[in-house]
């Protein structure tokens, strides 16, 4: 995204078949909302492909990458991190301070699913809340991206698409990019 360096997400913890659905959307809203790259633990089911399938059908830039190490990715991260969780900052509070960074240093945002180990809290820059009360990491990473790119994620250009929507007052169209 203009004025920021690249973003990255990073899902830790995937409950197979409960998570499914909310990985695979973790990965979607990543691309959709401006974020570079996913990045999803191994055997989270078709969620690595449905991201992918995505990316070729609507455009990219976007990766969407599996890791059979988490908190390895973490732990190697060179740039900034950002976990969302409950019980961090208000991002409200913060998010001038992420800005900031960011304009030259990669982010990394990290989103639980279930219970997230402590080390994560402690390697975290910035432990973020939108709101401190208990939601979704798919509501939370949204909340977060939108934050940080201050809006201009929602005029973004894609490239590479087969398909585009043509946004209607009423009922739904696509068209092939040919087209
Ligand atoms: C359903 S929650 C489960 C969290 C788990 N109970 C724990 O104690 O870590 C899954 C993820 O959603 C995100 N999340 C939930 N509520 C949030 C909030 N208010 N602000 C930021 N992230 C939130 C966090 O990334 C969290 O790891």
């Amino acid at each position: 995204m203009d004025g920021t360096s690249s973003v990255a997400v990073l899902r830790l913890g995937h409950r197979p078949g409960r998570d499914e659905r909310m990985t695979t959307h973790v990965g979607l809203t990543a691309r959709a909302l401006g974020a570079d790259r996913v990045i999803l633990p191994e055997g989270a089911g078709n969620s690595l492909e449905t991201v992918r399938e995505v990316t070729d059908r609507f455009g990219g830039p976007f990766e969407a990458e599996a890791t059979d190490s988490p908190l390895g990715v973490l732990r190697g991260w060179e740039g900034a991190v950002v976990h969302l969780t409950m019980y961090g900052e208000p991002v409200q509070d913060v998010e001038g301070a992420i800005r900031e960074r960011i304009r030259s240093t990669p982010l990394l945002v990290v989103v639980g699913a279930e219970k997230v180990p402590f080390d994560v809290y402690e390697a975290a820059d910035w432990n973020v809340a939108i709101t401190n009360q208990p939601h979704s990491e798919v509501a939370g990473l949204a909340v977060l991206l939108d934050r940080l790119f201050e809006g201009r994620e929602l005029d973004r250009e894609w490239t590479d698409a087969e398909r585009r929507v043509i946004p209607r007052e009423q009922g739904k169209r696509v068209e092939s990019v040919e087209e």
